[in-house]
């Protein structure tokens, strides 16, 4: 901290925390646009892009858009507590870092310093099976709550091999991702010509494709941690997951980068909590840009909210530092909407402090931030 007078620091507190990357990136937006100027355009288009017209990506945004707050006074909120609990452990906001494959390209020795930022702002990360460091040496970096995402390219063996060793390397939950039967058309990335250095002939395909209900008893079977499944979009699906004994339903259509014309995942989110009434924990992404989104997902009945390709900025802009950024950023904002609704925790929000309402944006992978600005093509 810079030794500046009280009425200063009550003045313009965002301007003189003294340190660096806090004073570089004092929005989100900001750290959006150093990651523009960080990554080439195969890698921009990589994470920022969705599946052929970008439709369901951009109705994540559009249903996160459509929710309006009903906000309450004359309550205390001289002190707030955004603090929350993810399986069983305490984490400093309701949000976990979701599984991004092939996050050594964004630099900064990816998955090792997600797992260390993760850690150090005291949020649960997700490590891909599409990562090229292994499960272990991720995991040993890691100081707080793993999760390890599995994409099945083997039978039997295959699948059995990653639960041990996942729990063998310490990770408290295990997580299989159900929405990618068939790799989708990333249509930013086939006109870039994008081979993608982590893909290689992608061995092993069918086994995903080929993956059912049964073998995820097998797993369920298997796994002594916690076990997720990603990529849940219908009550009908849900109600399946708890049938199955699954800890934690995850509603998600991988940010859009997989079924194009799907719902957002904030419309989707109703009836999975409807159907899974209480059984399992429920946790959802897409689209997630600000705390205010985070605070609506949690009002609809979230546990826990996902972010992907916002980290994935944080850590091309600035490594560990941005992450963690994003996560103090994330926090302030979460901290000021539950204040101006009249709520010192998380505790107590539900849906009577929601509405629909009509949306005022036109929705875009970034319509979030309405001061970031990009050239068109890359938006
Ligand atoms: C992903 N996602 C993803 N999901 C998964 O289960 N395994 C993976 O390897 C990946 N890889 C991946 C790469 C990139 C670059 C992105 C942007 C996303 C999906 C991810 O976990 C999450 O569902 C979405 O990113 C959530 O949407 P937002 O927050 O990016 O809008």
């Amino acid at each position: 901290m810079t030794n500046l007078p009280q009425d200063a620091l009550e003045k313009a507190p965002e301007t003189i925390t003294g340190d660096p990357v806090a004073d570089d990136f004092q929005t989100l937006h900001e750290i959006v646009a150093a990651a523009h100027r960080a990554l080439d355009r195969n890698m921009w288009d990589y994470v920022a892009g969705a599946t052929e017209t970008e439709t369901t990506m951009r109705r994540n945004r559009l249903a996160l858009d459509r929710i309006a707050f009903r906000p309450r006074v004359l309550n205390d909120v001289s002190r707030i507590d955004s603090g929350a609990e993810f399986l069983g452990k305490s984490v400093r906001l309701p949000i976990a870092l979701a599984p991004v494959g092939g996050l050594e390209s964004l630099g900064h020795e990816g998955g090792l310093t997600v797992a260390r930022a993760a850690g150090q702002a005291g949020v649960p990360f997700f490590l891909s099976s599409v990562n090229q460091l292994g499960l272990e040496r991720v995991a040993a970096a890691a100081t707080g709550f793993k999760v390890f995402q599995l994409y099945v390219r083997g039978g039997d063996d295959f699948v059995d091999d990653h639960v041990r060793r996942a729990i063998d390397a310490g990770y408290d939950a295990f997580c299989i991702t159900v929405d990618s039967a068939i790799y989708s058309r990333r249509e930013r990335d086939i006109a870039n010509r994008f081979a993608k250095p982590w893909r290689g002939a992608t061995p092993g395909m069918q086994y995903q494709a080929g993956l059912t209900w049964d073998q995820v008893r097998r797993m369920r079977k298997r796994c002594t941690v916690p076990m997720m499944l990603k990529g849940i979009a219908t009550a009908e699906d849900a109600e399946l997951c708890c049938r199955e004994g699954i800890d934690v339903v995850y509603v998600s259509n991988h940010g859009g980068r997989q079924l194009d014309h799907g719902l957002g995942s904030l419309d989707v989110l109703p009836e999975v909590v409807q159907a899974v009434a209480g059984r399992a924990k429920i946790m959802v992404d897409g689209g997630v840009s600000r705390g205010t989104d985070v605070v609506k997902a949690i009002a609809l009945g979230a546990d826990a909210v996902g972010i992907g390709r916002l980290y994935c900025y944080g850590l091309a802009a600035a490594g560990i530092a941005g992450i963690v950024r994003v996560i103090e950023l994330l926090e302030l904002e979460v901290r000021e909407c539950l204040g101006l609704l009249g709520l010192a925790s998380f505790a107590g929000l539900d849906a009577s402090y929601v509405r629909k309402a009509e949306p005022v944006t036109d929705p875009r992978v970034h319509s979030a931030f309405p001061l970031l600005s990009l050239p068109k093509q890359h938006y």
